[in-house]
């Protein structure tokens, strides 16, 4: 089975392309589509009901750009909106949700933390994972202003600095093992938050495992692309284009686009 046609992904804005990097590392043969809503992040702060909204507006956006599978490259619009997206559209969808399952399996102190925006630990779909896991103690922090900051273009200040250290501290403090990126911008601040925690404590984010599972769905349902002619990848946001740029290494061309 093969199909020519792109891979959509989108997220509130730059952080899903740490989770493209992924995709397209283990695909680099499949074309894809990312959008960036940089213009409505962050959607950790937002209702479920917005943010339902605007991953349909998202998706439909890349379905009329003929995408023939979607990555939601956001914890936080997966863990709110993936049940009506499956529902309403249909193409499969790839999720991302907090990989609380290797953490809490291998932790040997059972303790863990996990650092995620306000919309993904209040959602139903996070409470339902960590129910699993009585008997782990799961410390759970908000990274209120994360998201801002990257989308800023401010991943090395020193308000980013300070900010990490107040909320990887109480974690420390209580002996972790595994702390669980559970935000798609966050692995971009992976070599500061190393700086701050001990070398015991590991880190932990989805983007391998989403990787593993697009292909998986490709090769089970929707079918590789196969062709002669190099991929391409598109890059669309609908707010500044060099922050989308930048965490590109400038490599790839970015598009703007009303979406
Ligand atoms: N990158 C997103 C996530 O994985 C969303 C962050 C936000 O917009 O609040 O949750």
């Amino acid at each position: 089975m093969t199909n020519n046609n792109p891979i959509g992904l989108f997220d509130s804005g730059i952080g899903g392309t740490s989770i493209w990097n992924e995709i397209h590392m283990l695909l680099p043969n499949e074309s894809t589509i990312y959008l960036a809503d940089s213009i409505n992040a962050p959607y950790g702060e937002k209702t479920k009901e917005e943010i339902i909204h605007l991953s349909c507006k998202n998706a439909e956006f890349l379905l009329n750009q003929n995408c023939k599978m979607i990555v939601v490259a956001c914890n936080t619009a997966t863990t709110n909106a993936i049940k009506e997206l499956r529902h309403k559209y249909d193409i499969p969808f790839i999720g991302i949700e907090p990989a609380i399952k290797p953490a809490a399996t291998n932790s040997q102190t059972q303790k863990i933390g996990i650092l995620a925006t306000k919309g993904t630990l209040n959602s139903e779909l996070f409470y339902k994972n960590v129910e699993k896991f009585q008997d782990i103690k799961i410390i759970e922090q908000i990274g209120f202003g994360l998201v801002e900051l990257i989308e800023d273009g401010k991943i090395n200040s020193s308000e980013m600095k300070d900010l990490l250290k107040k909320y990887l501290k109480p974690m420390i403090d209580q002996d972790i093992d595994y702390i669980v990126l559970g935000c798609s911008h966050y692995p971009y601040l992976i070599p500061q938050i190393k700086k701050i925690i001990p070398k015991n404590i590991q880190i932990i984010d989805s983007g391998e495992a989403v990787a593993r599972q697009t292909k998986n769905i490709l090769n089970e349902k929707v079918g590789f692309r196969n062709s002669d002619e190099k991929s391409t990848q598109i890059f669309y946001t609908n707010s500044d284009i060099k922050v989308l740029s930048e965490i590109l290494k400038n490599k790839y061309k970015v598009q703007k686009k009303d979406f």
